[in-house]
């Protein structure tokens, strides 16, 4: 967590989906020390509840609320959870997302639909529900969809990774429009490799599909194409996270913002 104080979002209210680790913690945390209200919201409740206590604990406002991205009820009822608690609704960085390593050819539909659910539909489900409240308020608000340097380009054994991560560019893309007269803003996110739970997971699963070793899959396949041989960092994201909730105008909505130390380039 970054040791500067800012007011850039004094008196806005944020909601972070899969803020109980990883990017989210560190997002929501970065918000809350630049002064908004924020909504800690994730599958595991326990996990929320120590993001919101340690902002808490710093000075900063937060709340827990669980909530299954995937389900239209918890997502309502999350997103009214938050207006109740702060009043208003500003901020969402749908976030909330896992990984699954398998060939087109061998992973089974289910798997498919699972990743697609989560990464679009929880989008879109946390994004409609957001809308209802920000459409309410003349002020600007903003939609900051987590994407990847996978929404851009592909990698092997990460079909339905790669397709939702593209698919969040056409969300963002006709957000940006759609949202233009009700002057709500959106941004595409697109981090190289970041070493949280999620990626420390895939480096042994990815050196078993390849027949390689861990260190071959950190070195070759995760930063090879990086300038400096570094993974991409929390505070990397959230610092770009907070630049674009905090940009005065409407000049970038609809972009799409990669962050992978050269990884991808476009
Ligand atoms: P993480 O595993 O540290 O955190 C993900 C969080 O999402 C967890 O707290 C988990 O409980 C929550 N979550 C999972 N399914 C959920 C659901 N259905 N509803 C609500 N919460 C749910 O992972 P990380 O790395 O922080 O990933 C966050 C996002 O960043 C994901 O969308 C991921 O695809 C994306 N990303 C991650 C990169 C990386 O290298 N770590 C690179 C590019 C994008």
């Amino acid at each position: 967590m970054p040791t500067q104080l800012s007011t850039q979002l004094q008196g806005q209210v944020a909601l972070v989906t899969g803020a109980a680790s990883g990017l989210g913690r560190d997002i929501a945390e970065t918000f809350a020390q630049a002064g908004a209200a924020v909504g800690i919201a994730d599958l595991n409740l326990a996990g929320a509840q120590a993001t919101a206590d340690a902002i808490n604990a710093a000075g900063g406002k937060a709340i827990a609320i669980e909530m299954d991205v995937t389900n239209e009820e918890a997502v309502i009822a999350g997103t009214q959870k938050l207006v109740d608690a702060f009043g208003r609704y500003d901020i969402l960085v749908s976030n909330a997302g896992i990984q699954i390593i398998d060939s087109i050819a061998n992973m089974p539909y289910s798997q498919w639909q699972k990743m697609l659910n989560i990464h679009l539909g929880g989008a879109f489900l946390t994004t409609q529900a957001a809308l209802k409240h920000m459409h309410q308020q003349t002020e600007p608000s903003t939609v900051i969809y987590m994407g990847s340097v996978h929404s851009h380009l592909a990698s092997p054994l990460k079909a339905p990774y790669v397709t939702a991560k593209h698919g969040l560019l056409g969300l963002a893309r006709t957000l940006a429009k759609e949202g233009a007269p009700h002057n709500v803003r959106s941004y595409v996110v697109c981090p190289g490799f970041v070493k949280t739970p999620l990626v420390e997971k895939q480096i042994p699963e990815q050196a078993l599909e390849r027949g390689i070793s861990e260190e071959e899959v950190v070195k070759n396949v995760m930063l090879g194409q990086t300038v400096d041989g570094e993974f991409t960092t929390t505070d990397d994201i959230a610092q770009l996270a907070l630049f674009l909730a905090a940009f005065p105008t409407s000049a970038l909505t609809g972009q799409s913002f990669i962050a992978s130390h050269g990884w991808h380039m476009h």
